[in-house]
C-alpha cells in the first residue's frame, strides 16, 4: 500500500525518537512492500522560533491532507515563561483540535522483565493490561471563557470545563467499541459528586451502557480512580474520561509500566487522519545526548499502522520486536539500562527483520 505520513519531530528529544520510529517503519516498508511518503514540518517551540507560531496553517493543512501524522514532542525551558503569549503546547492543542481527533488511546501494558522497574509491588502488577480513552478535543483544555483579567487591582484567571452531549457520546461509544475486543469492561471516570459537566458525562455513559448490555460499565470518581490505579490496577480494562482527568491519570498509569518512555498514544476520530505520539514530553534535560527511550514513539508508529492504515499484521510485528528488545535487556537509562536510543532502535530493527 502507499500512504502519506506527516512527521512532526518538534522539540527536545522529539527529533531523536522520531528518527528511531522512521527507521523501524523503513523495515516494514521493505518487508511488506509498502510505500510511505514522508513530509516533515515544524511544530512547537521550533515553529515559534522560525515562524512566530507553534503551528502554521500550512502545517495544519498538510496534516489534514495526510493519511496519518507522527509527532515527537513539544516544549522546553526556552519557551516556558508563564507570561509568554506564544507557547509550544498551543501547537499541539491546535493540531488535535484541527484534526478533530476526539479520542486519545493510551494503552498501558506490563512487560514481565520490567516488573522490577515499577515502584509497585510485583503482585499488584499481575494481570495489568489497561487502555485509557481520553477525550481530547473538549473539556477544560478548550472551554470558553478562558483567560485572565485584572479588576480593581485584583488578578483573576478562568478555565471552563464545558461539554456538549455529542462530544461525550462519541468518545464513550468508542470506549465501548474498544472494550468489546478486549475484556468487555468500561470504567467511566468523572467527578459527578461535584461537577455538572460530570453529571452530564455520567448520564450519557449510562444511556450508552443500556444500549450495550454485553459490556460491563462502572462509574468511578476521578480521585478514587487515581487511588485504584496504584492499589488495584488490574481491575481496569478500558477507562474513558474527560480531557484533563485523562491527562493526569495517564501519567500515573505510565508509572506502572516502569517508564513514561515506553508508552505510545493514538489520537483518532471515526474517519480521517490520526495523530500518533508518545505520551512523554520533550525531556530537555536529556535532549541531544542520544539516550532517549525510543520505544514510546516506535509503538506509536505501530498504532499508526493499526488504526490509520489498517495494517494489523505489521503493527503486531513491531510490538513483538519491541517485546523481544525489552526481554533481552536492551534498555535505556530511564529503565535502569545502559543502552542508548540507537542501540535500542537497532535491536528492534534486527528482531523485526527476523520475524
Ligand atoms: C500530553 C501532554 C500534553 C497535554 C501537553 C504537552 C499539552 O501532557 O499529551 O499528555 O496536556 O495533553
Ligand atoms: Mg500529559
Amino acid at each position: 500500500m502507499e500512504a502519506n505520513i506527516v512527521l512532526l519531530p518538534g522539540d527536545g528529544i522529539g527529533p531523536e525518537v522520531l528518527a528511531a520510529a522512521k527507521e523501524v517503519l523503513a523495515v516494514i516498508q521493505h518487508k511488506f512492500g509498502h510505500v510511505f511518503n514522508y513530509k516533515k514540518y515544524l511544530i512547537g517551540g521550533c515553529a515559534i522560533d522560525e515562524f512566530g507560531s507553534a503551528l502554521t496553517d500550512e502545517t495544519l493543512i498538510a496534516c489534514q491532507q495526510a493519511d496519518a501524522v507522527l509527532l515527537g514532542a513539544v516544549g522546553g525551558p526556552k519557551w516556558d515563561d508563564p507570561q509568554a503569549s506564544l507557547r509550544p503546547e498551543q501547537g499541539l492543542l491546535a493540531l488535535r483540535k484541527g484534526l478533530c481527533v476526539f479520542a486519545n488511546l493510551r494503552p498501558v501494558k506490563i512487560y514481565p522483565t520490567l516488573i522490577g522497574a515499577s515502584p509497585l509491588k510485583p503482585e499488584k502488577l499481575a494481570g495489568v493490561d489497561l487502555l485509557v480513552v481520553r477525550e481530547l478535543t473538549g473539556g477544560l483544555y478548550f472551554g470558553k471563557p478562558k483567560g485572565r483579567q485584572i479588576n480593581a487591582g485584583i488578578q483573576s484567571a478562568v478555565d471552563t470545563l464545558w461539554y456538549q452531549d455529542f462530544e461525550i457520546e462519541r468518545v464513550v461509544r468508542m470506549a465501548f467499541q474498544l472494550a468489546r475486543s478486549r475484556r468487555g469492561k468500561v470504567t467511566s471516570v468523572d467527578k459527578a459528586n461535584v461537577l455538572e459537566s460530570s453529571r452530564l458525562w455520567r448520564q450519557i455513559a449510562i444511556e450508552i451502557g443500556t444500549e450495550n448490555k454485553d459490556i460491563a460499565l462502572e462509574h468511578v470518581l476521578v480521585d478514587t480512580a487515581a487511588m485504584r490505579l496504584v492499589s488495584s490496577p488490574a481491575s481496569f480494562d478500558v477507562i474513558v474520561t474527560e480531557n484533563m482527568f485523562g491527562d493526569i491519570l495517564t501519567d500515573e498509569a505510565a508509572v506502572l509500566s516502569g517508564s513514561m518512555g515506553l508508552l505510545p498514544s493514538a489520537s483518532i476520530r471515526t474517519e480521517g487522519p490520526g495523530l500518533y505520539e508518545p505520551i512523554h514530553g520533550s525531556a530537555p534535560d536529556i535532549a541531544g545526548r542520544g539516550i532517549a527511550n525510543p520505544i514510546g514513539t516506535i509503538l506509536s508508529a505501530a498504532l499508526l499502522l493499526r488504526y490509520s492504515l489498517r495494517l494489523e499484521q505489521e503493527a503486531l510485528q513491531i510490538e513483538q520486536a519491541v517485546e523481544r528488545t525489552i526481554t533481552t535487556q536492551e534498555l535505556t537509562p530511564d529503565l535502569g539500562g545502559r543502552s542508548n536510543t540507537d542501540s535500542v532502535t537497532q535491536a528492534v530493527v534486527k528482531y523485526l527483520s527476523e520475524i
